[in-house]
């Protein structure tokens, strides 16, 4: 099984709409058995795939009270697509005081294994809060690979430097090797945009996917609509792009 974290500090670069879409083209695509795990607290990634957290969610994982991976795993309206649904409860994670940090970091680590154990899934993605959470840090640990979306524009520069600093030093904790790519996303044919992407695709210090996605209004209109927008709009820019992407992301796993 393969495990792959979508992460960035920063907060609108399209992190959710990636993993979801990752998610839904796996497995609407490829025939692949995914878990999507929305580990951030705002439970976007759960909102757009239509699942409430109801009884279950992230957030028991961390406190120990779920044995059991059946417990927290729902399944959603699309084929060979589940999900861990998330909410605001998550965020207690990183509030408790008495939390046995090093454990919480392997919470996701040990949820893999067991899947493993069992063969239930062929993929995990995770998507992550815009900040170094626990629940994030726990992600990139379990993962392999760790796709960083990047809206071009000015404060990308700075931005993917202290990201790479900080995926570096959780590369550091010992845990198994893994691998970092910038994906650009929601990317729009104007002058300021081409030299960000300019400027990113020369001095990026994690290398770029060749593919990126561009701007469409189909994709904040699926969000609404609560379906993945290769669904949602087919043949819409960023639906074409997302699956020219993941053919890609399969040439490299
Ligand atoms: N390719 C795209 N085209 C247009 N809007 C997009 C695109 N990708 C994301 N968005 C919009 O940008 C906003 C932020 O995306 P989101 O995935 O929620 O970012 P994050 O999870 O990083 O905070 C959302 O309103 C979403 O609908
Ligand atoms: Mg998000």
């Amino acid at each position: 099984m393969k495990a792959i974290s979508i992460v960035n500090l920063k907060g609108g670069v399209g992190k959710t709409v990636t993993a979801v879409n990752l998610a839904g083209i796996l497995a609407a695509d490829y025939g692949k058995r995914v878990l999507l795990v929305d580990s951030d607290p705002q439970g976007d990634a759960s909102q757009y795939i239509g699942v409430a957290p109801d009884a279950c969610s992230t957030a028991d994982l961390f406190d120990g009270g779920t044995a059991y991976y059946e417990d927290v795993i729902q399944h959603t309206i699309y084929r060979d697509l589940d999900i861990i649904p998330s909410d605001m409860q998550l965020a207690s994670v990183d509030l408790d005081a008495d939390i046995d940090r090093k454990q919480a970091v392997r919470v996701y680590a040990d949820l893999r294994d067991a899947l493993v154990e069992d063969d239930v899934y062929d993929v995990m993605i995770f998507d992550c809060p815009p900040s170094f959470s626990l629940p994030c840090i726990s992600a990139i640990a379990a993962s392999d690979t760790v796709i960083v979306p990047i809206k071009p524009g000015a404060f990308e520069m700075s931005g993917m430097r202290l990201l790479a600093d900080q995926i570096a030093s959780v590369r550091n904790t010992g845990l198994a090797k893994r691998r970092v790519f910038g994906l650009l996303t929601i990317w729009h044919n104007a002058d300021a945009t081409r030299q960000s992407e300019d400027w990113l695709r020369e001095h990026s210090p994690i290398p770029l996917f060749y593919r990126k996605i561009r701007r469409t209004d189909k994709v904040t209109e699926s969000t609404y609509a609560a379906q993945p927008v290769t669904r949602w709009s087919p043949t819409s820019a960023a639906a074409r792009d997302y699956r020219a992407w993941v053919a890609e992301l399969m040439e490299v796993e």
